[in-house]
């Protein structure tokens, strides 16, 4: 009953009754019911005596797309449709060197065809094509079918190549002639589809200027481009450009570009897109907000300048201590840019900025290191195209996420592998880190970070009894050193130190903490209680975040009047009890160094007694101290000054503290200055005299405050 499936490959044409579709001949089968045969009735045959078993019959049957509607449907039918023709491609086909396809055009009158695309089949071409062609991104020579459409960009990118790579060809061995025939054939063609094309953009291009129109042929994949971003020079490597709309639906060009920057663990890459917006007529190549970086002015000191930078950026990677002055920006809650001006130090830390800011944390996609013993000799300080492997084309799992999931945690500094001069060159302008300053986490530009200007006679200058002192700068100094040795029974528990300074105002107690970190060149993190807040969650959060930093840039924490977290808690107080109890338990894992300063407590929580190791009383300044407070004021000041010795035994008899020393002593050098004369006792008199309610009334407040607390 059911019929004999016929199923062979056809191998000639000379069969009239059977049908032809991709080079398979079939014989059409319904229900196991040859076509024919159901044509034949009109009606398929009944064949319920013997049960069919659904998808046992061993054999493929072929159905085919019947005529579309308007929508692009059609319903499948079982015949093969009549204007099916042969296959254009075949045997025949496939010995000529190139296959050339011919669209009709419309809207030109001054052709009918084009080419839509060429297929290269001579091998001789192919392998001419390959040195042309190499490390055109997304073109690989060596496939069998090598096709160029559409633009032919790589071809029409590479133009001078490829002449000149067939002017090269010489004529000794027969495979050259036959290569020579080949590769003239495919110029030849291509040249009177292009000429005009190929032209007028060179003909632009030698003139320095591009039409919109024609942008695409100055781009080419690949090479080095050159823009401004955020005001900075900046080197790029464009992955590929397209015509598109911007934001507002626009045309313009769009480039994509790669870029090296660092993630916080590694160097990679990034991609960035840029636009050129439409114009009309010819434009300067250098007006263009993105040209290649051979058409700049000034070529190759921008290439050492921005190798230069992109070696100093990478010497920041990794957390910095730095000075910094210039703009620092963040990106506010509408996208805009929020500049600051930024002139203090700076902790450079892009791990800790992915750690705070994630949602504009930085990912690169890895750079595909070369093998220390395939890559060779050479150090990679070649130019051209060597270094190209070194960027992972592995498209896009910089989607904004880390590949793992996690942020990878900083590597050892010394198994990076440094970056190539090339990857130097493309390095990003910008930084991220912290103003200690301003308390913000922002983007930095490489080229305005400086080292900083350490103040070598901060500590010094502290008048403080020598072995109150020695104590505190040999306490800190040996937690720094010996901060692994010791630990608590629970991991991370009882590492840092806390010293609670204690005195009235303006005694040198920030002073202290401020020249400390100073002689240690470590930042200092100054917070006061007010940053902190007194929500307990806010608090927590915000405490924890602080510590966790200042933990990893071994920086001193200073909190200036403590006062709130250190009163005995109350019962009638509930949420300063949070607050205290909060305070109390982070600061028990604190690895780092605290400096607390308070201007009265009288009554501790027995609580914090513990947890302070050093807690040092700064009385008010004695006369001797106010001497050399005085002395040491004068000394460093630029301003020459006519202050005998018995002069300063005068001064240091009144009853002052230190800052008011500092800001008696800074108004009448400008008095003095105002009066073009040297700084005399005269000058000092005459601001005290002004001043002098001033004093009396702080000294009164003093006293009120300290008959209230004590
Ligand atoms: N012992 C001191 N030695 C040298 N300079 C001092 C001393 N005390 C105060 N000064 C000067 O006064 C300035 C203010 O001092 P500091 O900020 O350390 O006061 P403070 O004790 O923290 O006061 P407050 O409790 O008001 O915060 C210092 O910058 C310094 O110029
Ligand atoms: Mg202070």
């Amino acid at each position: 009953m059911v019929s004999e499936r016929v199923e062979e490959y056809s191998s000639s044409e000379e069969e009239e009754v059977t049908t032809v579709t991709n080079g398979i001949k079939n014989t059409a089968i319904t229900n196991g019911v040859s076509n024919e045969e159901a044509e034949g009735d009109g009606k398929e045959k009944e064949t319920s005596e013997e049960p069919i078993e659904i998808g046992m019959q061993c054999g493929l049957k072929n159905l085919y797309s019947g005529k579309e509607d308007k929508r692009g449907r059609f319903q499948w039918q079982d015949k093969i449709p009549e204007d099916v023709g042969k296959p254009a491609e075949d045997a025949e086909t496939a010995k000529w060197a190139l296959l050339v396809r011919n669209v009709k055009v419309y809207n030109d009158p001054r052709k009918v065809l084009a080419i839509h695309s060429i297929v290269v089949q001579s091998p001789l071409l192919k392998k001419l094509l390959e040195s042309v062609l190499k490390d055109y991104p997304g073109v690989t020579v060596g496939l069998q079918r090598l096709e160029f459409s559409g633009k032919f960009e790589p071809i029409i990118h590479r133009w001078s190549q490829l002449k000149e790579a067939i002017s090269q060809i010489g004529d000794e061995t027969e495979d050259q002639r036959k290569t020579k025939e080949h590769a003239e054939l495919f110029h030849n063609l291509l040249k009177s589809e292009f000429k005009n094309l190929i032209d007028a953009s060179q003909d632009m291009m030698s003139k320095g200027v591009m039409t919109y129109e024609y942008l695409w042929t100055l781009f080419q994949p690949g090479a080095t481009v050159y823009a401004r971003q955020d005001g900075q020079e900046t080197a790029m490597k464009l992955h590929e450009t397209k015509y598109g709309q911007d934001r507002n639906g626009n045309p313009c060009f769009w480039l994509t570009c790669k870029y090296i920057d660092w993630d916080g663990a590694k160097f990679g890459t990034n991609k960035l897109n840029l636009s050129i917006p439409i114009y009309s007529g010819t434009r300067s190549i250098t007006q263009l907000a993105v040209y290649p970086i051979n058409y700049h002015h000034d070529k190759d000191a921008l290439r050492t300048r921005l190798i230069e930078r992109g070696a100093k950026a990478e010497s920041l990677a990794g957390s910095h201590y730095k000075s910094y002055h210039g703009i620092g920006w963040k990106r506010g809650t509408f996208g805009t840019k929020d500049k600051y001006n930024i002139k203090s130090r700076i902790v450079i830390d892009t791990y800790g900025w992915n750690r705070f800011n994630p949602s504009f944390a930085i990912f690169v996609t890895p750079l595909n290191q070369r093998d220390p013993v395939v890559g060779g000799t050479s150090g990679g300080d070649g130019d051209d195209g060597e270094d190209e492997d070194n960027y992972d084309d592995g498209e896009d799992n910089d989607g904004g996420m880390p590949i793992d999931g996690q942020f990878a945690d900083e590597d050892d500094e010394s198994r990076r592998i440094p970056l190539t001069t090339d990857q130097k060159l493309i390095c990003t302008p910008l930084l991220r880190g912290y103003s200690l300053k301003n308390k913000l986490w922002l983007n930095f530009f490489v080229n305005c970070v400086k080292e900083i200007e350490w103040q070598t006679g901060a500590f010094d200058s502290l008048v403080l009894p020598s072995n109150q002192k020695d104590l505190i700068l040999g306490f800190t100094e040996s937690q720094r050193k010996y901060k692994e040795s010791f630990d608590d029974v629970i991991e991370g528990k009882g590492k840092g130190i806390i010293l609670l300074l204690c005195g009235p105002p303006g005694v040198g107690k920030t002073l202290t903490a401020e020249s400390v970190a100073e002689e240690m060149r470590v930042p200092l993190y100054m917070m006061s209680a007010g940053d902190l807040g007194l929500d307990p969650r806010n608090v927590e959060t915000k405490l924890q975040n602080i510590l966790e930093m200042c933990t990893k840039w071994n920086a001193i924490l200073l909190l200036d009047e403590a006062d709130v977290f250190l009163e005995q808690r109350s019962l009638h107080e509930l949420e300063r009890n949070k607050l205290v109890s909060i305070f109390l338990r982070i600061l028990e894992y604190y690895e780092g160094i605290m400096f607390l300063t308070t201007n009265r407590v009288n009554t501790f929580d027995p609580a914090f007694q513990s947890r302070i190791h050093i807690s040092l009383d700064y009385p008010e300044l004695s006369i001797d101290s106010r001497r050399l407070v005085w002395k040491n004021f004068l000394a460093g000041s630029q301003q020459p000054n006519t202050i005998s010795s018995r002069q300063l035994d005068q001064l240091a008899l009144m009853n002052m503290n230190g800052r008011q020393i500092k800001n008696v002593l800074k108004t009448a050098q400008l008095l003095a200055s105002r009066k073009e004369a040297k700084l005399s006792y005269d000058h000092v008199m005459t601001v005290l005299d002004v001043t002098q309610h001033l004093h009396n009334s702080t000294q009164e407040n003093e006293r009120t405050r300290a008959s209230i607390f004590c």
